[in-house]
């Protein structure tokens, strides 16, 4: 229910855009909340130095006490102030990486509270590749904390619109700079372990961040579901996003898949439940019943990547009660597809 008034301003490029992230820097150095365009998915923005600019972000998403936010930064001298003591494999990060959908963790500073990271003694930070991003992190002082732009429980926002969607009326101002170009949360490194660990897969895959510092692992929490071992991230133990219907995914040979994905549509449509199904340009054609939506060409998992929250919100406006959905298994961005997407299906599979 709306109190404030949002504003949806639409930027295009920096030079044309000075005024208005001028405007939306203001708001930050005030204390207030302003949603932004990154490369990844919008961002929800604070000044992270402001402990209670920060808790409206809690209050705005009903994001748990216990989830830190990350700090985004534009330029990587700014990294000292907020952490102590910057390790030589952060700097090589830097050089390869950043800006890009990468965020590091290590131990914070004083200047950082403890509300902008849920009582932790370390800090997350990213360099988003986004020139509005840059700019607005820049004129407002260079230290942004900011989540996913969604209310807690929804999927992350790849569009304006699925900000306003959640937010409309409680926050003054979202720029909408279009559509994101990834469309998956960044990777998560902890930079504090000994070995540095993937605590969320994203675009910057553990290869390619092997290929910079060598050996990296991965969070044991987050690779099962039935794992004994709590995620690190405390982020990464919530059910993120559950869909309103009943969400399978169905993993095979494509033939295999669409075979069953069939079956199980036929069997729900006769009991008279409405059925969803997530597939892709290849195999679009072998689906001949419910409500088919292809999710891009399997041989393109930037693509897949990119539509993969905004088909998760669509199925959401309709009535359907049952949704299957291929799996896209991939090297690259695709174990962070099937990380989102199985936790989006609370782990339900089907293997054929
Ligand atoms: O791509 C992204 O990272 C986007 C854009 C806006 O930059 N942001 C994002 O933030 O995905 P959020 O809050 O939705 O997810 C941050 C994740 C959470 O799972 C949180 O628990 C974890 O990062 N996290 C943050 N700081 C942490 C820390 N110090 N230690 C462990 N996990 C941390
Ligand atoms: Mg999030």
């Amino acid at each position: 229910m709306g109190v404030m008034e949002t504003k949806i301003v639409k930027i295009t490029d920096c030079l044309s855009d000075a005024e208005k992230i001028r405007a939306a820097a203001e708001i930050i150095k005030e204390g207030g909340l302003v949603a932004f365009p990154t490369e990844t998915v919008y961002g929800l923005g604070a000044d992270a130095r402001n402990a209670d600019a920060v808790r409206k972000i809690y209050q705005a998403k009903g994001r748990p006490a216990d989830n830190p936010l990350i700090t985004h930064i534009a330029d990587f001298a700014d990294i000292e102030q907020i952490t102590s003591g910057v390790p030589e494999k952060a700097a090589r990060l830097n050089e390869a990486f950043w800006p890009g959908p990468l965020t590091m963790i290590l131990k914070k500073s004083a200047l950082v509270p403890y509300a902008t990271t849920a009582g932790l003694e370390t800090v997350s930070i990213r360099m988003p590749n986004h020139p509005a991003a840059l700019a607005l992190i820049r004129e407002s002082g260079g230290y942004i904390a900011a989540p996913s732009a969604n209310a807690s429980g929804r999927p992350s926002p790849t569009l304006a619109k699925h900000v306003a969607e959640d937010f409309d009326g409680r926050i003054p101002l979202i720029l909408d700079g279009g559509p994101v170009g990834i469309g998956i949360e960044s990777t998560i490194l902890d930079l504090t372990e000994e070995v540095p660990t993937i605590l969320r897969p994203g675009a910057v895959t553990r290869d390619m961040l092997e290929s910079v510092i060598g050996e990296v692992r991965m969070d044991p929490g987050i690779l099962s579901p039935d794992s004994t071992r709590k995620p690190k991230a405390p982020g990464m133990k919530y059910r993120h996003y559950a869909p309103r219907a009943d969400l399978t995914v169905v993993d095979g040979a494509a033939a295999d898949v669409a075979a069953r994905i069939n079956e199980l549509a036929a069997q729900n449509i006769s009991q008279r439940k409405k059925v969803g199904i997530i597939c892709t340009d290849e195999t679009y054609a072998r689906y001949s019943q419910g409500q088919v939506v292809s999710i891009g060409a399997r041989s393109d998992e930037e693509t897949i990547a990119r539509h993969l929250y905004k088909i998760l919100r669509d199925f959401d406006e309709t009535d359907v009660d049952v949704i299957y959905s291929e799996s896209f298994a991939a090297p690259g961005i695709g174990e962070a597809i099937m990380n989102r997407l199985l936790k989006a299906a609370g782990h339900q599979v089907i293997h054929v």
